[in-house]
């Protein structure tokens, strides 16, 4: 009986500990014997074993909403491209739907939501009480079945929208270079602003937290449109909710990824989290002296992995000297490219993993 007990308890222990913990250590700010290497968007058009999967199906939505197919598309790159985290394969928006607004994926177009939020009636008709354990069950299943799946090989990352960009969907309702009405509500209704980044922080906070106890390792916060605010205006609408969010998940690492918010690298590395996302934009030594003691992570431009695979080598090299051996979390400055051929994703990686 006890020796039973005994073997239960080894075989739990394996299957939650990790064999490549460099992601965790890394973002701890441990010492790691090279950086870690994974890459935004790696799950995706980019493979085409996903192109497979997902020609099955009627869309996107349909992939996001299947925890067996998200689960399977999520391990894609750990197996084809060797990457030392596996990022769970969804959607920022997925949040907004959960809270009553749905969206739809148009086909070489982006997202598109049918209702948004224009006025204060517009947030009233939103439900009050969301069952986000219920609304995001497809989620939740698909980090379960991805956890078992990955059997410890490597951590899982977790993610959400920063409310401010999910605000700006579900207030645009649809992807846009400049987000003018969505920033129009900043200066003409500021009341009603905080009112929906606060309700969407509240969900993304019970979403986050409810993404750990499914098994997530470590969350990014994608702040994709933070680079439309002035340092101002992020201080106001998009700082205090990044911080709710990073002290009400004290459990695991997070990375705050504020795309353009190059203003704001030194108050987002004040925020509890314990990475700061860097695009190529930002250059890396003014951001180490910028984030403190703060792990970054970053920040080839995913146009590089167009060049020859020589120039990608000597890039990412030059990259990898910059940020230095340790606290770095080596990957793009921004999501890859559906274009770009994935053997040049593969040239980025094992360039890392040679350094
Ligand atoms: O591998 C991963 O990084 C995980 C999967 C992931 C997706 N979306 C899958 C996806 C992640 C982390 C996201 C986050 C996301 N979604 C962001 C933040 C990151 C960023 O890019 O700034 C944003 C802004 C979105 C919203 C979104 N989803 C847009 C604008 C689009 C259309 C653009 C496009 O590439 O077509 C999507 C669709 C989407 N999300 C795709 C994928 C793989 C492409 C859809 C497809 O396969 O047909």
């Amino acid at each position: 009986m006890s020796e039973q007990k005994n073997s239960t308890a080894i075989s739990n222990k394996a299957a939650t500990s990790l064999q490549n913990d460099l992601l965790l250590r890394a973002a701890k700010g441990e010492q790691v014997e090279r950086p870690p290497v994974w890459v935004m968007r790696q799950a995706g058009r980019i493979l085409p074993q996903y192109r497979a999967v997902r020609e099955r199906l009627s869309g996107f939505i349909e992939l996001v909403t299947t925890p067996e197919l998200a689960a399977e598309v999520t391990l894609q790159p750990v197996d084809i491209l060797g990457v030392d985290a596996a990022i769970i394969f969804s959607d920022i928006l997925v949040v907004p739907e959960a809270m009553g607004l749905p969206y739809e994926m148009i086909e070489k177009r982006g997202p598109y939501f049918p209702n948004t939020i224009q006025t204060v009636e517009d947030l009233d008709k939103l439900p009050t009480q969301i069952d986000v354990a219920d609304r995001l069950s497809y989620v939740f299943e698909a980090i379960a079945l991805t956890k078992k799946a990955l059997a410890g090989r490597v951590p899982l990352i977790g993610f959400a929208g920063a409310p401010f960009t999910i605000f700006a969907y579900m207030v645009e309702g649809k992807g846009s270079k400049t987000f003018d009405k969505a920033k129009k509500m900043l200066y003409t209704q500021p009341d009603l602003a905080h009112a929906l980044l606060e309700k969407i922080t509240q969900t993304t906070i019970t979403y986050l937290r409810l993404q750990v106890e499914a098994g997530a390792d470590l969350l990014q916060v994608f702040d994709s449109w933070a680079g439309l605010l002035s340092l101002e205006q992020y201080r106001i609408f998009s700082l205090p909710y990044l911080q709710k969010i990073c002290q009400a998940i004290p459990q695991v690492p997070k990375t705050i990824f504020a795309k353009g918010a190059v203003a704001a690298r030194q108050d987002i590395a004040h925020l509890d989290c314990q990475v700061v996302g860097l695009d190529w934009t930002m250059p890396i030594a003014e951001s180490r002296a910028l984030a403190g003691e703060k792990t970054l992570q970053g920040n080839l431009d995913p146009c590089a992995l167009y060049a020859s695979f020589a120039e990608v080598e000597k890039m990412t090299r030059q990259m990898l000297i910059e940020f230095g051996r340790q606290k770095h979390i080596a990957n793009l400055g921004h999501g890859v490219y559906p274009d770009t051929e994935w053997e040049k994703v593969k040239c980025f990686i094992d360039t890392v993993k040679g350094f």
